[in-house]
């Protein structure tokens, strides 16, 4: 097996492991401690039947069943992300960081690369340990008292349903009702690193704060945390395999590919409740 780092800062590309094969402990504890050193681990190269998707998945935990992404044919664990030729919007488009509007976040999603453009479609990372490293101490005071509130609603919520774009591939906008506060930076449950605990798509305001009085300091934070040398892109490949951190990334997936399918199965693993 070999582990190849994408940038300095995030992300490792895996290369001679076999997920539909079997993997051993002993490959398998290497692989997790890349997962935890790098936030980001793309496996190349696998040939993955939805099972064994699941599989390679529930070595890292349990699975979450994401309720509004469309499922798989016969696979209710296996969310679609797919982008069709005709299609204006792709799913994933602003960064964020996957289920932080659920009271126990997940801990990180699996991508599979099934159908891709011929060119674009790659998904940009970014890691939150250093988003809060190179703040000032004055600031790491303030944030460190706060919480914030995270929501699924305006963006699975009935509202944004009304285009048909987005009807087609989501579900249960009726159970968009739910808001979770988490504190604005975690301990990461493996790691002991702390975390910015913040993204643009579902964090809304600071906990006891007006969204008014929260937005310009959330903007400025979110502005921070996409510096460049913190994050690293991801060149998909057919049987890419990708695990994110989703306690200590965020992520974003580029629409740049007009006319052309990209088909991806996204599997996420659940998460511990976080804590500052
Ligand atoms: C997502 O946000 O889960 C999708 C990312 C991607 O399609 O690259």
């Amino acid at each position: 097996m070999e582990i190849r780092p994408i940038s300095e800062s995030l992300g490792a590309e895996i290369l001679g492991v076999d997920f539909a094969a079997g993997i051993d402990d002993g490959t398998f504890a290497r692989i997790r401690e890349a997962f935890h050193e790098h936030g980001v681990i793309v496996i190349r190269d696998q040939t993955l039947t939805p099972d064994q998707h699941l599989a390679a998945a529930r070595r890292f935990g349990a699975i979450n069943v994401n309720r509004f992404f469309t499922p798989v044919a016969g696979y209710p664990e296996v969310a679609e992300v797919r982008k069709e030729p005709d299609q204006e919007r792709n799913i994933g488009s602003n960064w964020h960081t996957d289920h932080s509007y659920d009271e126990v976040p997940a801990l990180g999603s699996m991508l599979y690369a099934l159908e891709l453009p011929p060119a674009g479609g790659d998904t940009l990372f970014t890691n939150l340990g250093l988003a809060w490293e190179t703040l000032s101490d004055g600031l790491k005071s303030v944030l460190a008292k706060l919480r914030a509130v995270h929501s699924s609603r305006h963006v699975f919520g009935p509202a944004r349903m009304a285009d048909p774009d987005l009807r087609a591939r989501f579900r249960n906008a009726e159970q968009a009702v739910q808001d979770a506060v988490h504190p604005v930076v975690i301990r990461h449950p493996e790691t002991g690193r702390r975390v910015l605990y913040v993204n643009p798509s579902f964090t809304v305001r600071f906990d006891g704060w007006t969204r008014e009085e929260s937005k310009p300091m959330l903007d400025w934070l979110f502005d921070h945390a996409v510096r460049p040398e913190f994050g690293c892109r991801v060149r998909w490949r057919k049987g890419s395999l990708a695990l994110w951190d989703n306690r200590a990334t965020w992520h974003m997936a580029l629409n740049d590919y007009p006319g052309h399918r990209r088909l991806m199965h996204r599997v996420t693993i659940e998460g511990t409740r976080l804590s500052a």
